[in-house]
C-alpha cells in the first residue's frame, strides 16, 4: 500500500516500504496521465538496472522513480539521466561521501588514482514518445544510502560504508530539490555534469554491442555523448549505445 511520504520536494511522492521496481510504478502512474510524481521504496524484490541487469535494492536504501512529461524532443531525454546522476552525487557529496560521476549514469567513490571505483548510485531511464515528442520519462534513481555494503555486489559502496547513514527524507529532499533545478535549466546541466566526472581524460575502453573502442575520453557533447579520441579520431558515444565503460 502506498502512503504520502510527507515531503515539501517539488515531486509529490508515494511512498511503498516493498515494491517490486519503483521503476514499474512510476511506469503505470505515467501511463495513467500523471506527471511531477515520485515513487519511493525502502525495498524493492524485482528491480532492474540498465541493459536489462539486475540490481540490488535492500531495505534501507533510496529506491526512486520520478516522472516527468517534458516539452522537448526525445533527443534531450539524456540530459534528465545526467540531471540526475549531478542531483544524487550533489546529495551525496552533502552527505559526506566523495561522489563523482562515471559516464553515463552512474553515481561513484574514487578508490584509487586510476580510475578505479565502487558504485554509489544508478540511474535507469525509460521513455516513451514519438520521433519529436517525448510523452514520458521515468527517470529511476537507486542510491546504496543505509545498506550494509556486504548487502551489495562487492563492487558497489553505500553511504553507510563511506560516511555513515543519512536521515533519507532529507537526502531525497535535497536529491529532488537539486534535480528539478537542473530539469528547468537543461542548458547547465552538462557543465554541472563536467564539474563532478570522473571519465573525462581518463583512457576508457568502450564496448558497445558490435565493437569496442579505445582512447581518450575528452568530452561530453550537449546532448550528453561521451567523446573519445582514438588513434583512428574522435569518435561519439551515446549513452544507450555503450554496455560497458571501463579505465584503461
Ligand atoms: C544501473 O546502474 O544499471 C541503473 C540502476 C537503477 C536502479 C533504480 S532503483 C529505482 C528504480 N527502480 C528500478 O527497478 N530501477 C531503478
Amino acid at each position: 500500500p502506498a502512503v504520502e511520504y510527507g515531503l515539501e520536494a517539488p515531486f509529490s511522492i508515494e511512498y511503498h516500504d516493498a515494491i517490486t521496481s519503483t521503476n514499474d510504478r512510476a511506469r503505470e502512474l505515467a501511463t495513467d496521465g500523471a506527471s511531477d510524481v515520485g515513487v519511493l521504496a525502502d525495498e524493492q524484490t524485482g528491480s532492474r538496472g540498465r541493459l536489462k541487469r539486475e540490481w540490488t535494492a535492500p531495505s534501507g536504501g533510496v529506491w526512486l522513480s520520478t516522472v516527468l512529461r517534458p516539452e522537448v524532443a526525445p533527443a534531450r531525454a539524456p540530459l534528465y539521466t545526467l540531471a540526475a546522476a549531478v542531483a544524487t552525487a550533489r546529495a551525496a557529496r552533502e552527505a559526506g561521501v566523495d561522489a563523482r560521476i562515471k559516464w553515463p549514469n552512474d553515481v561513484v567513490v574514487p578508490v584509487d588514482d586510476e580510475g578505479g571505483y565502487r558504485k554509489l548510485a544508478g540511474i535507469l531511464t525509460e521513455m516513451e514518445g514519438e520521433t519529436d515528442r517525448i510523452a514520458w520519462l521515468v527517470v529511476g534513481i537507486g542510491v546504496n544510502a543505509n545498506v550494509d555494503a556486504d548487502a551489495l555486489p562487492p563492487e558497489a559502496t553505500s553511504i553507510r560504508a563511506e560516511a555513515g547513514d543519512v536521515d533519507r527524507r532529507v537526502f531525497v529532499q535535497r536529491l529532488l530539490e537539486e534535480f528539478d533545478r537542473l530539469r528547468t535549466d537543461l542548458e547547465g546541466v552538462v557543465p554541472a555534469w563536467r564539474e563532478l566526472a570522473l571519465t573525462l581524460g581518463q583512457r576508457v575502453r568502450v564496448e558497445r554491442a558490435s565493437d569496442e573502442l579505445v582512447g581518450e575520453a575528452v568530452d561530453v557533447t550537449d546532448s550528453g555523448a561521451l567523446v573519445v579520441e582514438t588513434d583512428d579520431g574522435r569518435e561519439t558515444v551515446s549513452a544507450g549505445d555503450c554496455e560497458h565503460l571501463r579505465p584503461r
